[in-house]
């Protein structure tokens, strides 16, 4: 039987990072970035290039304007592999972009959303949803119309015979209102980072939380910067150590490139504590270049890095 496609879901927009800032941006002052990338950005993206590169047949569902952006975004994802059939370029949107301040380990972003917010449950390719095997979907908070939908979303996928994972990313709102007890039993696997996990549950730690919604959940994957990553299951709990390293340049995208590492183990037929430990090596190889994809322009380039910064092989 033919090995069947991965569809993500989600937004799209550019990344314009400054790096090595002079200061913090003050009103009515201005402050020079000694380094500029203009990137392929968004969660999704990242997710989408980057799981492709690793070797996963992989088809895109988003939005973008009919502009420059919009352009570059659609080169990038083709360039990695990835197949734009269900990518739309609307005439009356701007495409999304991200103004990126990065300051060593972290970052202040502002976005524009522009034609991400258009995407839609319609807009999913039901019809043709039968050479697809996985379904994942990132940053919901961002998406304003296809938010009101998400349980329908995963539900759908689900009847159709899909696998699914959902990165949910942060609230700009800080509000995190996310239905967990009607989503999470279509999820397969849950993907969130440390804040976005108490974001939903309002709890105080990550115990705490995943008695919160334990009874909803199938495998919940906490994402914890260098510390690396905890699974939780049906089986308990399991702490995966991340994989430190003196070569450090942004963690930009870190989330996304562990998502694909863990997602492309998954699909495989691996072992959930062998994803996990995968997902904290690619998350790893993602901050020793700038951007969400630097690390994975080529399969020959992460796995140099790999070998040669972290002694592993791929
Ligand atoms: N400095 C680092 N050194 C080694 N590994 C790292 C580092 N930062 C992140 N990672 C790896 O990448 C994974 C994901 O990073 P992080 O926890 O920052 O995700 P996130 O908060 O969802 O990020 P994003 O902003 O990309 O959505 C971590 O679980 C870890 O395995
Ligand atoms: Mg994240």
């Amino acid at each position: 039987m033919e090995k069947k496609k991965l569809l993500v879901v989600g937004e799209l927009n550019v990344d314009l990072i400054l790096n090595d800032i002079q200061g913090f941006p003050k009103i009515g002052e201005e402050i020079v970035a000694n380094k500029m990338n203009l990137t392929l950005g968004s969660s999704s993206a990242i997710f989408a290039s980057n799981i492709s590169t690793l070797g996963v047949d992989t088809a895109f569902c988003g939005m973008v304007g009919e502009d420059y952006f919009g352009g570059f975004i659609e080169s990038k994802l083709q360039e990695k592999g990835v197949d734009c059939t269900y990518l739309r370029r609307l005439k009356e949107k701007q495409s999304g972009v991200t103004v990126v301040m990065n300051y060593d380990q972290d970052r202040a972003n502002v976005t524009y959303c522009g034609a991400m917010e258009e995407l839609g449950i319609q807009d999913i390719p039901w019809d043709h949803i039968g050479q697809f095997g996985h379904l994942h979907f990132s940053n919901l908070f961002l998406q304003n119309k296809i938010r009101k939908d998400i349980v329908a979303l995963f539900e759908k996928a689900k009847s159709k015979g899909l696998t699914t994972s959902l990165d949910l990313q942060t609230d700009p709102d800080g509000v995190f209102d996310f239905d967990y007890r009607a989503c999470l039993p279509f999820v397969d696997i849950f993907l969130p980072n440390k804040s976005e996990l108490l974001g939903i549950t309002k709890a105080d730690t990550i115990d705490d939380a995943m008695e919160i919604i334990k009874p909803f959940a199938n495998s919940v994957v906490v994402k914890m910067g260098e510390q690396g990553s905890i699974l939780y299951n049906g089986q308990g709990k399991t702490v995966a150590q991340g994989y430190l390293h003196d070569s450090f340049v942004d963690a930009i995208g870190a989330g996304d490139s562990f998502n694909a590492g863990f997602i492309s183990k998954f699909l495989s037929g691996e072992k959930l504590e062998a994803c996990l430990n995968f997902g904290n090596l690619i998350g790893a190889i993602n901050t020793t270049a700038a951007g969400g994809t630097g690390a994975f322009d080529s399969r020959e380039h992460y796995i140099k890095i790999a070998k040669e910064i972290f002694n592993q092989e791929i």
